[in-house]
């Protein structure tokens, strides 16, 4: 079986409703990312239980704090037993390299958020950043990695330029997936599973066509065989 590429954003802000999509789901064909609500609402507990259910879990909680605070919130992620988990560019140089001193390569995938998707360029104006996001973007990847991380969140859409800067092995986890039936939510640039693969995106973060789904299962099935066809999993370098 090939290790799972696609992660089902559990988009939730209580446990029942998100055992109520996990029972339904397979780990086999899925991993499962915890955010921001869902953690406030049911903390480590649940976090475990998905664990100890089978589940990979990548507990997205954007991490951005001085560099002695974020290493001990990593510290403690890591010792819950979370596959994935993440930081925010922006924090600096100091506090990626004390994210990594804290989850060492080898242990939790660590990961860093460059720029927020829903920030243009206005926004970027206003916190006196005036370079083009791309540009920002890019050079917040290439911080990330000179830092060792493993790799960074970003739109598909980013991810065909930033496939050519950073290694092979360096992950790109994309976020904005339709499934190509006009139903984008509030996501305002998306892109097909098919075609982030083809930009060289590692794994894709799936939340409402998976989760509103009448089959979630159905729909996960189909992702895993768009995923298999379009890139082989011998070249597949998790
Ligand atoms: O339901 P949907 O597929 O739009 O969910 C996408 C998930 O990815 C959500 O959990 C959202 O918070 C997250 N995300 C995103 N765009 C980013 C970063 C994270 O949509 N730039």
């Amino acid at each position: 079986m090939n290790e799972p590429r696609i992660i089902v954003a559990l988009d939730f802000s209580n446990a029942t409703q998100a055992l109520n999509l996990t029972a339904q789901l397979d780990p086999q064909l899925c991993r499962l990312k915890i955010g921001k609500e869902l953690f406030t609402a049911a903390g480590p507990s649940l976090v475990e239980q998905l664990i100890r259910d089978g589940f990979d879990v990548f507990l997205d909680l954007k991490f951005h704090d001085i560099p002695n605070t974020v290493a001990g919130a990593c510290k403690v992620a890591a010792s819950m037993g979370v596959w994935m988990m993440n930081v925010h560019a922006l924090g600096g140089k100091k506090m990626l390299l004390a994210a990594r001193e804290a989850v060492p390569p080898g242990t939790a995938k660590l990961i860093a958020v460059t720029l927020l998707t829903s920030m243009g360029r206005d926004d970027l104006d206003d916190i006196g950043l005036h370079e083009e996001p791309e540009q920002i973007v890019q050079r917040l990847a290439l911080l990330t990695e000179n830092c060792g991380l493993d790799g960074v969140v970003c739109s598909a859409l980013e991810a065909a330029s930033l496939r050519q800067l950073v290694s092979s092995g360096f992950n790109l986890v994309t976020p904005g997936i339709r499934l190509g039936d006009n139903r984008h939510d509030d996501q305002k640039r998306v892109t097909t599973p098919s075609l982030a693969i083809k930009s060289g995106a590692d794994y894709l973060v799936i939340g409402r066509p998976v989760t509103q789904a009448h089959d979630p299962l159905s729909i996960l099935r189909q992702l895993n065989q768009t995923v298999q066809n379009e890139r082989p999993a011998s070249l597949f370098n998790a």
